[in-house]
């Protein structure tokens, strides 16, 4: 079966700091991040092997960035793909500090 990240779900879990993505119920990817005031610090996002390529990283950064701005929060993509995916997504610039 393939994904292309539609039949993703992504969820915040606060309580460890991560944005996380299941397929069929299963942990299939996620993105760390920590809170300091209204920064948000993006350090790391993984997806499993098994699952990359099939668009559900992308999904996990749309669902991170989106979810900073709807909290007023301002972010910091110290991963590299959070931001590249930025420079990809320009309409998410203005929430980069500095
Ligand atoms: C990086 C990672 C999260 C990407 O997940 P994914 O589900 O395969 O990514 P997507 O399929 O959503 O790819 C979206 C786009 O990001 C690009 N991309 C993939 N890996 C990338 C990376 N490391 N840096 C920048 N861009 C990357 C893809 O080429 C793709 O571009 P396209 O749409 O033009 O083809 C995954 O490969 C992974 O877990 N890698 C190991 C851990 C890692 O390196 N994490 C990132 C640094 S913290």
């Amino acid at each position: 079966m393939t994904h292309d990240g539609k039949d993703a779900v992504v969820c915040d879990n606060p309580a460890v700091g991560r944005y996380e993505l299941f397929v069929d119920g299963e942990l299939a990817g996620l993105a760390v991040y920590t809170l300091s005031g209204d920064t948000m610090t993006i350090p790391h996002t993984e997806v499993q092997p098994r699952y990359e390529g099939r668009g559900l990283g992308a999904r996990l950064a749309k669902f991170a960035l989106d979810d900073a701005r709807r909290r007023g929060l301002r972010v910091v993509p110290r991963c590299p793909f959070i931001a590249a995916y930025i420079e990809r997504h320009p309409e998410y610039a203005d929430l980069v500090v500095g």
